[in-house]
């Protein structure tokens, strides 16, 4: 009986599989590659010691999918597979909607059709909108201010109609506050393309010397020192909710959404002190206006996790930083070999 991870080759997915083998789960992985590389599954296998079976398959293309219901036996999914880009899913919303939503409705048919129910979803904050109160619980009213949001927030919906339906589903929606670090040996990590949006890659790329300075969107927010707050956790702790919530859907039905954060905010000049401490590496800085769509104060209640999973965020910023760091200093090119940078710019 195997786990299918969808979006396994991605930063979370990569992550949870080294977790999962190392737990002694035999998995499956479905990525088509959309944004990520196999790269990160060799490096998996090499992690784990550990081998499995890897399809490159789009969601979308149902025929594909299904071949790997009949060639396997699965136990249950863990569907990280996505677009994720913000800024991109306002631009191209349709693209957003048929990859987020189609793709998962194709899986959910097929789960159905081969009677495997149990299923952990990768779901965001972003659900919660722009929340009033923190920090925020599971039961704070939803919202979704783009695209992308919207798309976790439907499927929410679709999955809670699904167990409406049928009570033998068992569905675990997982809703991540602020993803960041990497792997402690600094083989796999977060590997954006392009120009990063988020924060810490930004960081990490500054301190690295790939660009000149990282802009702080507003320091006038109703926060310690102006600038936004959020709830960063290491994706080590991330990938460990996997296994809890896995636990959680193999052993009850249902379905329950549960805060995965640390419980903790930190401020964008707190996150470049911490880094600046414990790396040595300076980081120039300017302040910008408030990015549009940006939230002051983000941070989670995550005590349902730890209630009904028995999971806990362990690791602190210093250990996010260090580690963001590793990954990013030892694969300046992220996953993409120097050797293939080389043969492209000798072709361009
Ligand atoms: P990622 O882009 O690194 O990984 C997503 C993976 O899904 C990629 O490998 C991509 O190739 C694959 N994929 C996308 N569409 C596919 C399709 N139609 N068929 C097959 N594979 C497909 O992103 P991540 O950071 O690892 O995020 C994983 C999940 O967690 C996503 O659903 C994302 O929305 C969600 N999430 C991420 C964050 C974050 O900050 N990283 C926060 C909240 C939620
Ligand atoms: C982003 C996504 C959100 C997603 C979340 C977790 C956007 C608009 N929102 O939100 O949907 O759920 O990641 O992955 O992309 N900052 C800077 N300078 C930068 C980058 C960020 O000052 O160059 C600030 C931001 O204003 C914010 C904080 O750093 O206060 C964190 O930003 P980011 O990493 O983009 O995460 P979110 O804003 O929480």
């Amino acid at each position: 009986m195997a786990i299918l991870v969808t979006g396994g080759a991605g930063y979370i997915g990569s992550h949870t599989c080294v977790e999962l083998l190392n737990a002694g789960y035999e998995i499956v992985v479905v990525d088509n590659l959309a944004t990520s590389s196999s790269e990160s599954l060799r490096r998996v296998r090499e992690l784990s010691g550990k081998d499995f079976k890897f399809y490159q398959i789009d969601l979308l293309n149902r025929e594909d999918l299904e071949i790997v219901f009949k060639q396997n036996k699965i136990e249950a999914v863990i569907h990280f597979a996505g677009l994720k880009a913000v800024g991109e899913s306002v631009r191209l919303p349709l693209r957003y909607y048929h990859n987020n939503i189609t793709g998962t409705l194709v899986l959910c048919e097929l789960m159905q059709e081969y009677g495997v129910k149990r299923i952990v979803f990768s779901s965001s904050a972003t659900v919660y909108g722009i929340s009033e109160h923190v920090p925020i619980s599971e039961d704070a009213p939803l919202g979704a201010t783009n695209a992308y949001g919207r798309t976790k927030l439907m499927i929410e919906e679709i999955m809670q109609d699904m167990y409406v339906s049928d009570p033998i589903w068992s569905i675990a929606i997982l809703r991540y506050f602020n993803p960041i670090g990497a792997h402690s040996s600094g083989r796999i990590g977060e590997d954006p393309n392009g120009i990063p949006n988020n924060l810490m890659p930004y960081i990490t790329q500054v301190a690295a010397g790939g660009l000149k300075e990282l802009q702080i969107y507003g320091n006038d927010y109703p926060t310690l020192d102006g600038t936004g707050v959020r709830d960063y956790i290491h994706v080590v702790d991330l990938a460990q909710g996997h296994l809890k919530a896995l636990e959680k859907v193999m052993s009850t039905t249902g379905v329950e959404a549960y805060n995965l954060g640390t419980g903790q905010g930190y401020s964008v000049v707190e996150m470049v002190a911490a880094f600046e401490r414990v790396t040595g590496r300076r980081i120039p800085y300017k302040m910008t206006d408030r990015r549009p769509g940006d939230i002051g104060i983000c941070y989670s209640n995550p005590t349902k996790a730890e209630r009904e999973l028995g999971w806990i965020a362990e690791k602190g910023i210093d250990e996010m930083c260090l580690d963001a760091w590793r990954w990013q200093s030892n694969n300046p090119h992220g996953f993409q070999e120097e050797d293939n940078l080389l043969v492209e710019s000798n072709i361009s």
